[in-house]
């Protein structure tokens, strides 16, 4: 049980914010690829981009909805190939993820864009995985993998995707649904999440980012996941909101995708504090911080500066929320709460 926090004036907040130690439970890792990596692995592996420079990529970041952002995101993986582009790749976040203060780290990462170009299995998950063991024995960050099935593709295809991943088992703890969510409700991977289970690996799903409730229940009846990636549409349904409530279901809510992806129109009309407010299990994240305009430390700073209602018990909430929601032992989460405390009390 922690302690009663103490007062934080306001103005310390953002500070608070970045040094606080914290899970990030949703990045894609293919989406922390920078335009400058993308250009130096194309040149090293001759891939020629649609895009003349790192300006002309980046300047193309405006996206509409979900679809336009995944057509440029799968242009930008494109340049991945070798076991040393994915280890480069996620040691790349993991430096960013150490000076944001990030001490457990559980990556999604979508080999069926990689396979389909006739990159070897081995090749992803050892080079994210030998990424994973260097960030912990660097900066004592524990960091795990989620393998995510796309969703536009065929539940065979993840059957088959999953089949092609376990010789690598070791490497990677869960599954996850991710990919264009309208017209590709849950339901479509139930066989393949059942098989996942008898397996023993965790579960998660992408529902409730641009689908609507009923996918969040969908995800829940028919691939029980452990918990829901976005979920912001929830509050569209109160029978809905009070069972995730009664379960305790977490939600891994990423502010500024949500607006660069007009899912909300500005980080003020988000709701974030709503679901605060109606007892859910939040965290914050990033996505895709290199398409989104920002890592985790940006999505809390610029979503607090944006919401004046939440304050530091919000703060320490959210961080609290994503050690629980994690799929790390009990100790480990204990441990960081204590460095919690220990934040906010030197804070204040
Ligand atoms: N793949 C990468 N980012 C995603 C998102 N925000 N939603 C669904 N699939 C994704
Ligand atoms: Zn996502």
């Amino acid at each position: 049980m922690s302690p009663a926090l103490p007062a934080i004036p306001r103005d310390r907040l953002p500070a608070l914010l970045r040094a606080m130690p914290k899970a990030e439970l949703h990045i894609h890792i293919e989406g922390s690829l920078e335009p400058e990596l993308i250009f130096e692995l194309a040149r090293r592996n001759q891939v020629t981009l649609p895009y003349a420079s790192v300006e002309a990529l980046r300047a193309a970041y405006a996206f509409s909805d979900l679809q336009s952002f995944l057509d440029i995101y799968y242009a930008g993986a494109s340049v991945l190939l070798k076991e040393a582009d994915f280890f480069a790749m996620a040691w790349a976040y993991f430096e960013r993820a150490a000076a944001d203060n990030v001490v457990h780290a559980e990556l999604f990462f979508d080999p069926q864009t990689h396979t389909a170009r006739g990159v070897a299995m081995r090749d992803i998950v050892v080079g994210l995985a030998h990424a994973c063991r260097r960030a912990h024995a660097e900066f004592g960050i524990s960091a795990k993998l989620i393998l995510c099935f796309l969703r536009h593709l065929s539940e065979a295809e993840a059957m088959a995707t999953l089949e092609a991943a376990l010789p690598y088992r070791e490497h990677f703890i869960g599954v996850g649904l991710d990919s264009s969510e309208l017209g590709h409700p849950p339901e479509k991977f139930a066989q393949v999440f059942a098989r996942c289970r008898a397996l023993g690996l965790h579960r998660v799903a992408h529902a409730g980012e641009e689908g609507p409730p009923a996918y969040i229940e969908s995800a829940l009846d028919r691939l029980q996941v452990e918990r829901i990636d976005h979920g912001v549409r929830c509050l569209e349904s109160p029978a809905l909101v009070q069972r995730l409530a009664r379960e305790r279901m977490p939600l891994t809510v990423c502010p500024l995708s949500n607006v660069k992806l007009c899912v909300f129109p500005s980080l003020a009309e988000h709701n974030l504090k709503a679901l605060l407010d109606a007892g859910l299990c939040a965290t914050v994240n990033s996505d895709d911080p290199a398409y989104f305009g920002g890592y985790i430390n940006d999505n809390f700073v610029q979503t607090f500066a944006a919401l004046p209602a939440l304050d530091a018990s919000h703060a320490h909430q959210l961080a609290l929320n994503s050690f629980e929601a994690s799929f790390a032992p009990a100790a480990d989460k204990l441990r960081w709460q204590a460095q919690l405390d220990a934040a906010f009390a030197t804070a204040a």
